[in-house]
């Protein structure tokens, strides 16, 4: 695992954009895994720029989102799909058809999940996965205890991850309870992973992701089994590391 710490969360997120960037430039057909939250709101801000400037080009390639809640359809406003075309989709240059979320309101979610995770392997997997990281150590919605070996699934999400994100919601009670999620282990496939973490309240997830024994308790330890991940911080995210 490639630590690498900045001095500020700007600089985090403009090397992480640039890394991005650079896969893209290298393989202009490459399968992104993307992620949503708060974190990667300036990431996908930056790469709307580099699209602008001319410095990069979605056209070619495809996208699998990590997750999505079960419940909410595509045109719900707090759907992922949602997030996904304000933040990036409607702003770059991807061809239609080739992103791809889970859908939140399949019929049938675990036969969805199945789909999800079968359209992944016949697409080659993901070459690169972005990532976020919960403040309890979770990546995707992939809680403490989820297996290791986890694949496409329904997941139901802790109390914590459920007040985390209740910022989006106008009415707490509203944020649901279930997300369909690629497993740990869809997303150990990937050809190389980057996980983007900043500010103090990721502090402890971060330390326990590169310095904690790799456990179940930390789904994000799992990565310290991959053989190219690279872990992005500013100062107050890594100030607990050793
Ligand atoms: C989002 C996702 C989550 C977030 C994580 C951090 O698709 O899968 O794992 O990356 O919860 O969220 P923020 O960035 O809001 O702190």
């Amino acid at each position: 695992m490639k630590v690498l710490i900045h001095d500020d969360a700007e600089s985090a997120i403009e090397h992480t954009a640039q890394l991005i960037a650079a896969r893209l430039r290298r393989q202009p057909d490459a399968v992104l895994g993307l992620a949503t939250g708060g974190t990667m709101e300036a990431v996908y801000a930056r790469l709307i720029a580099a699209h602008r400037a001319g410095e990069v080009s979605f056209a070619k390639a495809r996208s699998f989102n990590l997750d999505e809640y079960v419940g909410l359809p595509p045109d719900h406003p707090m759907s992922y799909w949602a997030y996904m075309r304000q933040h990036l989709f409607d702003h770059v240059d991807m061809a239609p058809g080739a992103a791809a979320l889970p859908r939140g309101d399949a019929a049938d979610p675990e036969t969805e999940a199945a789909s999800y995770e079968e359209a992944i392997v016949a697409a080659g997997d993901i070459g690169l996965q972005l990532l976020g990281l919960g403040a309890n150590g979770h990546i995707g919605f992939n809680e403490p205890t989820s297996s290791l070996a986890s694949l496409t699934r329904i997941k139901t999400l802790t109390r914590g991850t459920r007040e985390a994100n209740a910022r989006y919601f106008d009415d707490p009670a509203e944020v649901p309870r279930l997300a369909i999620t690629m497993g740990i282990g869809t997303i150990l496939r990937a050809d190389e992973v980057l996980l983007l973490a900043y500010g103090a309240g990721k502090a402890d997830a971060a330390a326990a992701m590169i310095e904690g024994p790799l456990s179940a308790a930390c789904p994000a330890s799992a990565l310290q089994m991959h053989r190219k991940a690279t872990v992005v911080l500013d100062q107050a995210a890594a100030a607990k590391l050793a």
